[in-house]
């Protein structure tokens, strides 16, 4: 593997394998890799001529200092498990490096920025947006490889390769959980056992959602789901919702025969987590 620090360095790598044909596959991560940020990578190794993941904490994305303070950094295991897995190239630039690039003040995402994540984290998605941007001007990749963890971070993203009109398409990789079903996330090393023991009931609650939910019981089932989380180790939900899969409109009921995402975002031991899971209303048989 082949480690850039700087802009000027990797773009002369790129340069080479595009004059040569080879197709790029990009993983983004803030690093703390974990199996998750691995099996992106894995996907991209089979679709591509050429993988490449960056490592760079954004502090534009961060709205709570704290987290950003917290945020877990273990960039020399993260480069022995690139390595192990074979990843062609690193891109792990300085602060100061990202910062000699200009970015955008502000993008319309319509909206998509101001709701859920963006409701309860102000700021964030333009955070995100802004770095993402930048990589994809450096790297120009042929595909971009995101998780569906981040559901919301998906959809903004797509519209920001819509909006900078780019070539680059996107990827959406599967969740990957722990056998307890918990989500994998860079943020679970802050949890204590007992922190990761109760965790897994945010995967409990949107699967029995997900068994339970007609056109009719959606409000009933968001109380009691909340209510189960509050008795069983979370100290906050920031919020529980069903949404339209593609426009994330918030829905009151299910509809029949659609597709919805149920997305929550909540708190445990101070550490604030997210999860979703895609159902469509079960049918009502007398
Ligand atoms: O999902 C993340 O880890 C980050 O939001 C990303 C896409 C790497 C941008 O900093």
């Amino acid at each position: 593997m082949i480690i850039y620090k700087t802009i000027e360095g990797l773009k002369n790598s790129l340069y080479k394998a595009k004059t040569q044909g080879k197709k790029i596959g990009f993983v983004p991560t803030m690093g703390a890799l974990h199996t998750g940020h691995l099996s992106l990578l894995e996907i991209s190794k089979k679709e591509n001529d050429l993988t490449l993941c960056s490592i760079f904490i954004n502090p534009s994305q961060f709205n709570n200092q704290d987290d950003f303070i917290k945020y877990p950094i273990t960039t020399e295991n993260d480069i022995l498990l690139l390595e192990k897995i074979s990843t062609d190239i690193l891109f792990l630039p300085s602060l100061e490096e990202m910062n000699t690039l200009k970015s955008h003040a502000s993008f319309n995402l319509d909206g998509m920025d101001q709701i859920l994540e963006g409701l309860h984290r102000p700021g964030h998605f333009q955070g995100v947006c802004e770095i993402v941007e930048k990589l994809l001007r450096i790297i120009h990749p042929d595909f971009l490889y995101l998780g569906e963890k981040d559901f919301q971070q998906c959809l903004v993203l797509k519209k920001l390769i819509t909006i900078l009109q780019l070539d680059t398409k996107i990827k959406i990789c599967p969740i990957l959980r722990s056998p307890s079903g918990l989500a994998l996330s860079s943020r679970n090393q802050r949890l204590s056992e007992t922190g990761l023991l109760h965790a897994a009931n945010i995967f409990k609650v949107l699967s029995n959602i997900k068994t339970q939910l007609t056109t009719g019981n959606w409000q009933t089932l968001k109380e009691t789901s909340i209510k189960n989380l509050l008795n069983n180790g979370f100290e906050k939900v920031d919020y529980l919702e069903m949404c339209d899969t593609d426009s994330l409109q918030i829905l009151d009921e299910a509809p029949e025969k659609r597709e919805v995402v149920i997305l929550i975002a909540a708190f445990i031991e101070g550490v604030r987590l997210i999860d979703n899971i895609k159902t469509t209303a079960n049918i009502l048989t007398n």
